[in-house]
């Protein structure tokens, strides 16, 4: 495994007291050169996940493994070279990029803060080839982020990201804020990428058909907490837990074939700073019983395994914990076509 993300944790004190559990207990793994996507509701802990992998927050438990390394205890050297391998691309590169810089140091940029071994014809040379990498003509060195239109800025910023032959680059939303006609180019851009340079991905995104086709693992986090995680197929195909079938029936499906079965989500998603006891969904799930209010449930392996992924769901009617066979049994009924 490239990544490992074990019972990560952050919570963030706030003002006049109490804490908002943002990430509280989240594992999970990606393997090199491919594509693990978060998805779940506004305000469960996606970016900060994003910022904890980044290293722009610290995590109040949990760790990090990094090809093998800890990465929470990395020294000064450790922590330079971590964050050449692991980079990121953000919602908005208007933002993200320096409006008062040139295409030429955004690219450069990086790549002389590392220590850019060549002269400048090397360095030329190289930006060259990350325009070309993106799709961008050589003239674009000259001009600013704003002298470009919103997808060719998020080429820069993939661009700005590549610099370094990162191992893995974190996703943050990468096209929710361009025109939807020009989301599937970045979306193809970004696969042609990593099936060239082998790269990794951990992508946000709130779009599930992309994460569906773009994606090899998705983690579905509901306040905080992993519901689901396991190969997209498994996920989509055959979602365990009552909040995946819930997302997965609200989204809108290209497939008017693959039509699901569950309703939409009903009531509000409740608040990390007190977030329901025992199950955080159970206040809107269809299938709440009683134990779920009580008892958090544990990631449970859903049973087979496609390329050493296992398909877990954390959810009481599935097993384990207090869950009687009644209740898997009811389920079963609850489930059926
Ligand atoms: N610096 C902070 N201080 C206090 N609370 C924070 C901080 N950053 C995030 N939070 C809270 O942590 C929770 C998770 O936020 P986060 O931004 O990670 O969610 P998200 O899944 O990325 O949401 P979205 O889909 O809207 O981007 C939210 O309740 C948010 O208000
Ligand atoms: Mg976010």
């Amino acid at each position: 495994m490239l990544l490992e993300v074990q019972d990560l944790k952050k919570h963030f004190p706030v003002r006049g007291g109490g804490l908002v559990r943002a990430v509280d207990g989240v594992s999970f793994a990606v393997d090199a050169g491919q594509t693990f996507a978060l998805v779940g509701e506004s305000g469960c802990g996606k970016t900060t996940i994003a910022r904890l992998l980044l290293l722009l927050e610290k995590p109040t438990g949990g760790a990090i493994r990094f090809d093998g390394q800890d990465v929470l205890r990395l020294n000064r050297q450790g922590v330079q070279g971590y964050r050449r391998q692991v980079q990121a691309v953000f919602q908005d590169p208007s933002s993200s990029l320096n409006p008062r810089l040139k295409v030429r140091m955004l690219l450069a940029e990086p790549l002389l803060a590392h220590g850019f071994g060549g002269d400048r014809a090397a360095l030329q040379h190289r930006l060259l080839e990350l325009l070309e990498i993106v799709g961008l003509p050589p003239g674009a060195l000259e001009l600013y982020p704003h002298e470009f239109s919103g997808g060719q800025r998020q080429r820069i910023a993939v661009a700005r990201a590549l610099a370094l032959q990162p191992k893995l680059i974190v996703l943050d939303e990468p096209t929710s804020a361009l025109d939807v006609s020009i989301r599937a180019q970045i979306v193809n851009l970004l696969s042609d990428i990593q099936r060239s340079f082998g790269l990794a991905y951990v992508v946000i995104a709130h779009d599930l058909a992309l994460v569906e086709h773009f994606s090899s693992a998705v983690g579905v986090m509901y306040l905080g907490a992993m519901a689901e995680s396991g190969p997209s197929d498994a996920v989509f195909g055959a979602p365990r837990h009552p909040y995946t079938q819930a997302l997965l029936g609200s989204a809108p499906r290209p497939d008017p074939d693959h039509q699901p079965a569950e309703g939409l989500i009903v009531g509000e998603i409740g608040s990390a700073l007190a977030p329901p006891s025992g199950c955080r969904f159970h206040p809107r799930c269809p299938h709440a019983m009683p134990v779920c209010a009580q008892q958090a449930p544990a990631m449970l392996a859903m049973g087979g395994r496609d390329a050493g992924l296992a398909h877990l769901a954390a959810c009481h009617l599935l097993g384990g914990g207090q869950a009687t066979a009644s209740a898997a049994r009811w389920h079963e009924v609850a489930t059926m076509p």
